[in-house]
Protein backbone atom coordinates (compact mmCIF):
# COMPACT_ATOMS: atom_id res chain seq x y z
CA UNK A 1 0.00 0.00 0.00
CA UNK A 2 1.81 3.27 -0.95
CA UNK A 3 0.69 6.89 0.77
CA UNK A 4 2.43 10.03 -0.06
CA UNK A 5 4.79 7.71 -2.03
CA UNK A 6 5.87 5.78 0.91
CA UNK A 7 5.24 1.86 1.07
CA UNK A 8 3.35 0.98 4.43
CA UNK A 9 3.67 -2.56 5.16
CA UNK A 10 0.36 -4.66 6.31
CA UNK A 11 0.20 -7.43 8.38
CA UNK A 12 -0.49 -9.64 5.36
CA UNK A 13 2.18 -8.79 3.64
CA UNK A 14 4.61 -11.37 4.66
CA UNK A 15 2.84 -14.71 4.84
CA UNK A 16 4.41 -18.07 4.28
CA UNK A 17 2.43 -20.83 2.79
CA UNK A 18 0.44 -23.08 4.99
CA UNK A 19 1.40 -26.69 5.49
CA UNK A 20 -1.31 -28.67 3.99
CA UNK A 21 -3.69 -30.50 6.11
CA UNK A 22 -2.12 -34.20 6.77
CA UNK A 23 -5.54 -35.87 5.87
CA UNK A 24 -7.60 -33.86 3.54
CA UNK A 25 -4.51 -32.12 2.05
CA UNK A 26 -3.91 -35.35 0.69
CA UNK A 27 -7.60 -35.75 -1.69
CA UNK A 28 -5.91 -32.47 -2.92
CA UNK A 29 -2.90 -33.78 -4.06
CA UNK A 30 -4.87 -36.90 -5.25
CA UNK A 31 -6.97 -34.76 -7.47
CA UNK A 32 -4.83 -33.07 -8.91
CA UNK A 33 -2.22 -36.33 -10.24
CA UNK A 34 -3.66 -37.56 -13.20
CA UNK A 35 -2.20 -41.05 -12.91
CA UNK A 36 -5.31 -43.07 -14.44
CA UNK A 37 -4.03 -46.05 -11.76
CA UNK A 38 -4.04 -43.49 -8.69
CA UNK A 39 -5.51 -44.95 -5.73
CA UNK A 40 -6.72 -42.49 -3.05
CA UNK A 41 -5.87 -44.08 0.77
CA UNK A 42 -5.85 -41.22 2.69
CA UNK A 43 -9.10 -39.72 4.19
CA UNK A 44 -11.57 -41.72 5.78
CA UNK A 45 -14.61 -41.88 3.84
CA UNK A 46 -16.55 -45.52 2.96
CA UNK A 47 -16.40 -46.36 -0.44
CA UNK A 48 -18.13 -49.50 -2.11
CA UNK A 49 -16.46 -51.63 -4.80
CA UNK A 50 -16.99 -49.54 -7.41
CA UNK A 51 -15.09 -46.76 -5.17
CA UNK A 52 -18.38 -44.83 -5.15
CA UNK A 53 -19.47 -43.77 -1.60
CA UNK A 54 -22.97 -44.23 -1.91
CA UNK A 55 -26.31 -42.76 -0.56
CA UNK A 56 -27.46 -45.07 2.28
CA UNK A 57 -31.37 -46.11 0.50
CA UNK A 58 -32.68 -45.42 4.18
CA UNK A 59 -31.52 -41.95 3.43
CA UNK A 60 -32.79 -41.58 0.14
CA UNK A 61 -36.34 -42.90 1.37
CA UNK A 62 -35.96 -40.45 4.41
CA UNK A 63 -35.24 -37.71 2.21
CA UNK A 64 -37.85 -38.01 -0.25
CA UNK A 65 -40.41 -37.87 2.82
CA UNK A 66 -38.71 -34.57 3.64
CA UNK A 67 -39.38 -33.17 0.39
CA UNK A 68 -42.82 -34.18 0.51
CA UNK A 69 -43.25 -33.03 3.59
CA UNK A 70 -41.44 -29.11 2.49
CA UNK A 71 -39.42 -28.47 5.53
CA UNK A 72 -40.00 -25.18 7.89
CA UNK A 73 -36.90 -22.65 6.73
CA UNK A 74 -36.86 -20.61 9.49
CA UNK A 75 -33.45 -21.49 12.29
CA UNK A 76 -32.96 -24.25 14.34
CA UNK A 77 -32.23 -23.81 17.90
CA UNK A 78 -28.77 -23.10 18.85
CA UNK A 79 -28.51 -26.72 19.91
CA UNK A 80 -30.36 -28.26 17.12
CA UNK A 81 -33.72 -29.87 16.85
CA UNK A 82 -34.34 -31.45 20.38
CA UNK A 83 -35.80 -34.51 18.61
CA UNK A 84 -32.46 -34.99 17.06
CA UNK A 85 -30.41 -34.68 20.16
CA UNK A 86 -32.50 -37.63 22.19
CA UNK A 87 -32.08 -39.55 19.10
CA UNK A 88 -28.37 -39.68 19.84
CA UNK A 89 -28.14 -40.10 23.52
CA UNK A 90 -30.50 -43.06 22.71
CA UNK A 91 -27.68 -44.06 20.26
CA UNK A 92 -24.57 -43.70 21.80
CA UNK A 93 -26.08 -45.03 25.49
CA UNK A 94 -29.46 -46.95 25.18
CA UNK A 95 -32.72 -46.11 25.66
CA UNK A 96 -32.73 -47.45 29.32
CA UNK A 97 -29.59 -46.13 30.70
CA UNK A 98 -29.17 -44.72 33.65
CA UNK A 99 -27.43 -41.47 32.39
CA UNK A 100 -29.74 -40.70 29.98
CA UNK A 101 -31.69 -38.35 31.91
CA UNK A 102 -28.58 -36.69 33.26
CA UNK A 103 -27.17 -36.08 29.49
CA UNK A 104 -27.86 -33.04 27.54
CA UNK A 105 -26.96 -33.30 23.36
CA UNK A 106 -26.47 -30.21 20.51
CA UNK A 107 -26.51 -30.98 17.45
CA UNK A 108 -23.01 -30.12 15.89
CA UNK A 109 -21.36 -29.90 12.38
CA UNK A 110 -19.86 -33.37 11.80
CA UNK A 111 -17.78 -34.43 14.88
CA UNK A 112 -15.14 -31.82 14.68
CA UNK A 113 -17.58 -29.27 15.22
CA UNK A 114 -18.40 -31.10 18.38
CA UNK A 115 -15.04 -31.36 19.56
CA UNK A 116 -14.32 -27.76 18.98
CA UNK A 117 -17.39 -26.60 20.67
CA UNK A 118 -16.31 -29.12 23.75
CA UNK A 119 -13.05 -27.43 23.34
CA UNK A 120 -14.12 -23.81 23.68
CA UNK A 121 -16.20 -25.05 26.51
CA UNK A 122 -13.36 -26.43 28.27
CA UNK A 123 -11.42 -23.32 28.11
CA UNK A 124 -14.25 -21.44 28.95
CA UNK A 125 -14.92 -23.03 31.92
CA UNK A 126 -11.46 -23.65 33.01
CA UNK A 127 -8.53 -21.91 30.82
CA UNK A 128 -5.54 -23.77 29.86
CA UNK A 129 -7.00 -27.08 30.81
CA UNK A 130 -4.32 -29.80 30.22
CA UNK A 131 -6.14 -32.27 27.68
CA UNK A 132 -5.08 -36.00 26.51
CA UNK A 133 -4.37 -37.84 23.63
CA UNK A 134 -3.09 -41.17 22.85
CA UNK A 135 0.02 -41.04 20.52
CA UNK A 136 -0.92 -41.71 18.07
CA UNK A 137 -4.51 -39.85 17.55
CA UNK A 138 -6.67 -38.28 14.85
CA UNK A 139 -4.42 -35.36 13.43
CA UNK A 140 -7.05 -32.78 14.11
CA UNK A 141 -7.42 -33.51 17.49
CA UNK A 142 -4.33 -31.37 19.06
CA UNK A 143 -5.04 -28.82 16.56
CA UNK A 144 -8.64 -28.40 17.64
CA UNK A 145 -7.89 -28.40 20.82
CA UNK A 146 -4.44 -26.35 20.55
CA UNK A 147 -6.96 -23.33 18.33
CA UNK A 148 -8.94 -23.57 21.47
CA UNK A 149 -6.26 -22.52 24.05
CA UNK A 150 -6.18 -25.89 25.85
CA UNK A 151 -2.74 -27.61 26.58
CA UNK A 152 -2.28 -30.28 24.85
CA UNK A 153 -0.31 -33.35 26.47
CA UNK A 154 -0.07 -37.52 25.02
CA UNK A 155 -0.61 -41.05 26.52
CA UNK A 156 1.19 -44.01 25.59
CA UNK A 157 -1.04 -45.79 23.63
CA UNK A 158 0.18 -48.00 20.51
CA UNK A 159 3.19 -50.80 20.67
CA UNK A 160 4.72 -50.24 17.18
CA UNK A 161 7.01 -53.53 17.80
CA UNK A 162 4.13 -55.99 19.18
CA UNK A 163 0.94 -54.13 17.33
CA UNK A 164 -1.96 -53.72 19.62
CA UNK A 165 -2.26 -51.49 22.70
CA UNK A 166 0.27 -50.55 24.96
CA UNK A 167 -1.76 -50.98 28.11
CA UNK A 168 0.62 -51.10 30.83
CA UNK A 169 2.26 -47.74 29.49
CA UNK A 170 -0.93 -46.61 28.89
CA UNK A 171 -2.54 -46.52 32.26
CA UNK A 172 0.86 -45.28 33.82
CA UNK A 173 1.33 -42.24 31.47
CA UNK A 174 -2.43 -41.76 32.52
CA UNK A 175 -1.84 -42.15 36.39
CA UNK A 176 0.05 -38.25 35.68
CA UNK A 177 -3.53 -36.91 34.48
CA UNK A 178 -5.50 -35.20 37.96
CA UNK A 179 -9.06 -33.48 38.58
CA UNK A 180 -8.08 -30.94 36.18
CA UNK A 181 -7.25 -32.75 33.29
CA UNK A 182 -9.46 -34.31 30.22
CA UNK A 183 -8.63 -37.64 28.60
CA UNK A 184 -9.98 -38.38 24.71
CA UNK A 185 -10.45 -41.88 24.27
CA UNK A 186 -11.61 -43.09 20.70
CA UNK A 187 -15.11 -45.14 21.67
CA UNK A 188 -14.12 -47.91 18.90
CA UNK A 189 -11.89 -48.08 15.96
CA UNK A 190 -9.30 -46.36 16.86
CA UNK A 191 -7.89 -43.04 14.57
CA UNK A 192 -5.67 -44.19 13.16
CA UNK A 193 -4.20 -47.63 14.39
CA UNK A 194 -7.80 -49.60 14.50
CA UNK A 195 -6.59 -51.33 17.58
CA UNK A 196 -8.69 -50.80 21.05
CA UNK A 197 -8.75 -51.35 24.63
CA UNK A 198 -10.77 -54.63 25.27
CA UNK A 199 -13.49 -54.94 27.45
CA UNK A 200 -11.04 -55.78 30.81
CA UNK A 201 -9.17 -53.11 29.83
CA UNK A 202 -11.67 -50.36 29.50
CA UNK A 203 -12.80 -50.91 32.77
CA UNK A 204 -9.60 -51.00 34.26
CA UNK A 205 -9.89 -47.16 32.44
CA UNK A 206 -12.39 -46.88 34.00
CA UNK A 207 -11.92 -47.43 37.69
CA UNK A 208 -8.72 -45.15 36.86
CA UNK A 209 -10.62 -42.53 35.97
CA UNK A 210 -12.47 -42.88 39.18
CA UNK A 211 -9.63 -42.93 41.27
CA UNK A 212 -7.74 -40.17 39.35
CA UNK A 213 -10.64 -37.98 39.34
CA UNK A 214 -9.74 -36.78 35.13
CA UNK A 215 -12.46 -35.62 32.90
CA UNK A 216 -13.29 -37.59 30.17
CA UNK A 217 -13.85 -37.30 26.55
CA UNK A 218 -15.15 -40.26 24.24
CA UNK A 219 -14.82 -39.43 20.11
CA UNK A 220 -17.01 -41.37 18.62
CA UNK A 221 -17.29 -41.06 14.80
CA UNK A 222 -17.49 -44.98 14.10
CA UNK A 223 -20.51 -46.36 16.03
CA UNK A 224 -21.87 -49.87 13.86
CA UNK A 225 -18.36 -49.87 11.99
CA UNK A 226 -16.31 -51.80 14.12
CA UNK A 227 -18.41 -54.71 15.81
CA UNK A 228 -21.62 -53.35 15.93
CA UNK A 229 -23.75 -50.38 17.64
CA UNK A 230 -23.59 -51.78 21.08
CA UNK A 231 -20.58 -53.27 21.04
CA UNK A 232 -18.57 -49.71 19.76
CA UNK A 233 -20.71 -48.08 22.06
CA UNK A 234 -19.90 -50.40 25.17
CA UNK A 235 -17.04 -48.33 26.71
CA UNK A 236 -18.98 -44.83 26.45
CA UNK A 237 -21.58 -46.80 28.23
CA UNK A 238 -19.62 -48.11 30.98
CA UNK A 239 -18.13 -44.88 31.82
CA UNK A 240 -21.41 -43.15 31.99
CA UNK A 241 -22.73 -45.49 34.88
CA UNK A 242 -20.48 -43.31 36.99
CA UNK A 243 -21.44 -40.17 37.81
CA UNK A 244 -18.48 -38.32 36.70
CA UNK A 245 -19.03 -35.67 33.65
CA UNK A 246 -17.75 -36.55 30.37
CA UNK A 247 -18.14 -35.44 27.13
CA UNK A 248 -19.08 -37.09 24.17
CA UNK A 249 -18.51 -36.17 20.93
CA UNK A 250 -19.89 -38.50 17.84
CA UNK A 251 -20.62 -38.11 13.83
CA UNK A 252 -23.18 -39.68 11.51
CA UNK A 253 -20.69 -39.01 8.57
CA UNK A 254 -19.57 -42.58 8.61
CA UNK A 255 -21.91 -44.87 9.77
CA UNK A 256 -25.12 -42.59 7.65
CA UNK A 257 -22.88 -42.04 4.97
CA UNK A 258 -24.18 -38.58 5.32
CA UNK A 259 -20.16 -36.84 4.93
CA UNK A 260 -20.89 -33.76 3.08
CA UNK A 261 -24.00 -32.81 5.51
CA UNK A 262 -22.13 -32.00 8.57
CA UNK A 263 -24.24 -33.66 11.01
CA UNK A 264 -22.85 -34.56 14.11
CA UNK A 265 -23.30 -34.19 17.92
CA UNK A 266 -21.88 -33.17 21.64
CA UNK A 267 -23.45 -34.71 24.33
CA UNK A 268 -22.61 -34.32 28.20
CA UNK A 269 -22.69 -36.45 30.62
CA UNK A 270 -23.57 -34.35 34.19
CA UNK A 271 -23.15 -35.43 37.75
CA UNK A 272 -27.19 -34.68 38.06
CA UNK A 273 -29.10 -33.53 35.32
CA UNK A 274 -29.20 -29.80 36.95
CA UNK A 275 -25.08 -29.96 36.30
CA UNK A 276 -25.77 -31.56 32.66
CA UNK A 277 -28.70 -28.15 31.77
CA UNK A 278 -26.33 -25.86 33.22
CA UNK A 279 -23.33 -26.98 30.94
CA UNK A 280 -25.64 -27.51 27.99
CA UNK A 281 -26.53 -23.72 28.97
CA UNK A 282 -22.85 -22.85 28.66
CA UNK A 283 -22.45 -25.13 25.25
CA UNK A 284 -25.40 -23.17 24.12
CA UNK A 285 -23.41 -19.99 24.44
CA UNK A 286 -19.68 -22.33 22.94
CA UNK A 287 -21.91 -22.53 19.78
CA UNK A 288 -23.74 -18.97 19.26
CA UNK A 289 -19.97 -17.38 19.31
CA UNK A 290 -18.75 -20.51 16.90
CA UNK A 291 -21.66 -20.65 13.97
CA UNK A 292 -24.69 -19.80 16.14
CA UNK A 293 -27.01 -23.13 15.21
CA UNK A 294 -26.59 -25.92 13.11
CA UNK A 295 -28.21 -26.91 9.85
CA UNK A 296 -30.90 -28.77 8.84
CA UNK A 297 -30.76 -31.15 6.42
CA UNK A 298 -28.63 -33.87 7.61
CA UNK A 299 -30.28 -34.13 11.32
CA UNK A 300 -33.64 -34.12 9.62
CA UNK A 301 -32.62 -37.00 7.65
CA UNK A 302 -30.94 -38.80 10.90
CA UNK A 303 -34.55 -37.93 12.55
CA UNK A 304 -36.70 -39.39 9.92
CA UNK A 305 -34.63 -42.81 10.56
CA UNK A 306 -34.47 -43.18 13.68
CA UNK A 307 -37.76 -42.03 14.43
CA UNK A 308 -39.34 -45.09 11.92
CA UNK A 309 -38.72 -48.33 13.35
CA UNK A 310 -38.74 -49.70 9.17
CA UNK A 311 -36.01 -46.86 8.04
CA UNK A 312 -33.82 -48.27 11.51
CA UNK A 313 -33.89 -51.67 10.79
CA UNK A 314 -33.03 -50.88 7.13
CA UNK A 315 -30.40 -48.19 8.25
CA UNK A 316 -28.95 -51.08 10.55
CA UNK A 317 -28.82 -53.74 7.97
CA UNK A 318 -26.92 -51.37 5.84
CA UNK A 319 -24.58 -50.37 8.06
CA UNK A 320 -23.94 -54.18 9.27
CA UNK A 321 -23.19 -54.38 5.36
CA UNK A 322 -20.49 -51.69 5.17
CA UNK A 323 -18.74 -53.26 8.47
CA UNK A 324 -18.72 -56.80 6.42
CA UNK A 325 -17.30 -55.46 3.59
CA UNK A 326 -14.40 -53.45 5.72
CA UNK A 327 -14.07 -56.81 7.04
CA UNK A 328 -13.37 -58.67 3.62
CA UNK A 329 -11.47 -55.86 2.16
CA UNK A 330 -9.18 -56.19 5.38
CA UNK A 331 -9.06 -60.42 5.19
CA UNK A 332 -8.36 -59.85 1.64
CA UNK A 333 -5.59 -57.39 1.81
CA UNK A 334 -3.59 -59.52 4.64
CA UNK A 335 -3.91 -62.66 2.13
CA UNK A 336 -2.65 -60.80 -0.92
CA UNK A 337 0.19 -59.47 0.81
CA UNK A 338 0.92 -62.55 2.67
CA UNK A 339 0.70 -64.36 -1.13
CA UNK A 340 2.67 -61.44 -2.70
CA UNK A 341 5.84 -62.94 -1.05
CA UNK A 342 6.31 -59.26 0.91
CA UNK A 343 9.33 -59.36 2.91
CA UNK A 344 7.10 -58.28 5.81
CA UNK A 345 4.05 -59.65 7.79
CA UNK A 346 1.23 -57.88 7.96
CA UNK A 347 -1.00 -60.47 9.22
CA UNK A 348 -1.71 -57.85 12.48
CA UNK A 349 -4.04 -55.97 9.96
CA UNK A 350 -6.36 -58.27 10.55
CA UNK A 351 -6.31 -57.60 13.98
CA UNK A 352 -7.10 -54.22 13.73
CA UNK A 353 -11.07 -52.92 13.50
CA UNK A 354 -12.84 -50.29 11.73
CA UNK A 355 -12.30 -48.35 8.16
CA UNK A 356 -8.66 -47.80 9.17
CA UNK A 357 -5.33 -49.91 9.11
CA UNK A 358 -1.75 -48.60 10.71
CA UNK A 359 0.01 -50.02 7.84
CA UNK A 360 3.50 -50.06 10.11
CA UNK A 361 5.09 -48.80 6.66
CA UNK A 362 7.63 -45.61 7.09
CA UNK A 363 7.34 -42.56 6.02
CA UNK A 364 9.85 -43.00 2.95
CA UNK A 365 7.69 -45.63 2.21
CA UNK A 366 4.69 -43.53 2.18
CA UNK A 367 6.22 -41.08 -0.14
CA UNK A 368 7.58 -43.66 -2.61
CA UNK A 369 4.39 -44.84 -3.29
CA UNK A 370 2.73 -41.85 -3.65
CA UNK A 371 5.66 -40.62 -6.10
CA UNK A 372 6.18 -43.56 -8.02
CA UNK A 373 2.51 -45.51 -8.09
CA UNK A 374 0.24 -42.17 -7.26
CA UNK A 375 -0.85 -44.54 -4.05
CA UNK A 376 -2.17 -41.34 -1.45
CA UNK A 377 -1.55 -42.91 2.33
CA UNK A 378 -1.43 -40.52 5.36
CA UNK A 379 2.07 -39.94 6.64
CA UNK A 380 1.95 -42.22 9.82
CA UNK A 381 1.22 -45.09 7.38
CA UNK A 382 -2.66 -45.29 7.97
CA UNK A 383 -4.36 -46.15 4.96
CA UNK A 384 -8.38 -46.01 4.42
CA UNK A 385 -9.15 -49.69 4.15
CA UNK A 386 -12.40 -48.94 2.20
CA UNK A 387 -10.46 -47.39 -0.59
CA UNK A 388 -9.71 -50.82 -1.84
CA UNK A 389 -11.90 -52.33 -4.45
CA UNK A 390 -11.65 -55.59 -6.73
CA UNK A 391 -10.00 -53.52 -8.99
CA UNK A 392 -6.92 -51.46 -7.45
CA UNK A 393 -6.24 -54.14 -5.06
CA UNK A 394 -3.55 -56.11 -6.30
CA UNK A 395 -2.48 -53.12 -7.63
CA UNK A 396 -1.92 -51.94 -4.10
CA UNK A 397 -0.22 -55.07 -3.04
CA UNK A 398 2.22 -54.88 -5.49
CA UNK A 399 3.10 -51.58 -5.38
CA UNK A 400 3.52 -52.00 -1.26
CA UNK A 401 5.33 -55.25 -2.18
CA UNK A 402 7.95 -53.22 -4.20
CA UNK A 403 8.93 -50.79 -1.34
CA UNK A 404 8.99 -53.03 1.33
CA UNK A 405 10.90 -55.60 -0.93
C1 LIG B 1 -10.16 -39.13 8.79
O1 LIG B 1 -9.51 -39.30 9.84
O2 LIG B 1 -9.72 -39.40 7.67
C2 LIG B 1 -11.56 -38.60 8.90
O3 LIG B 1 -11.90 -38.40 10.22
C3 LIG B 1 -11.81 -37.41 8.05
C4 LIG B 1 -11.09 -36.18 8.51
O4 LIG B 1 -11.75 -35.14 8.57
O5 LIG B 1 -9.90 -36.22 8.79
Amino acid sequence: MTRCGVTLSTMFDRVEPAPADPILGLTEAFRADDNPNKVNLGVGVFRDDTGVTPALECTKRAEARLLERAAERSYLPITGSPAYGEAVRKLLLRPTHAAIGRTVTAHSPGGTGGLRVAADLIHALQPGTTIWFSTPTWANHPKIFGAAGLECRNYKYYNKAKHGVDFEAMKSDLSAAGPKDVVVFHASCHNPTGFDPSSDQWRELAELRAERGFGVLFDAAYQGLGDGFDEDAAAIRLFAEHDAPMFIASSFSKNFSLYNERVGAISFVGKDRTHADNVFGHLKRSIRHNYSNPPRHGGAVVIEVLGDAELTRLWKSEVSEMRSHLHELRGGLVAALRSSGASRDFSFIGDQKGMFSFTGLTADEVQRLREEFSIYIVNSGRINVAGLNSKNMSYVVSSIKTVVG
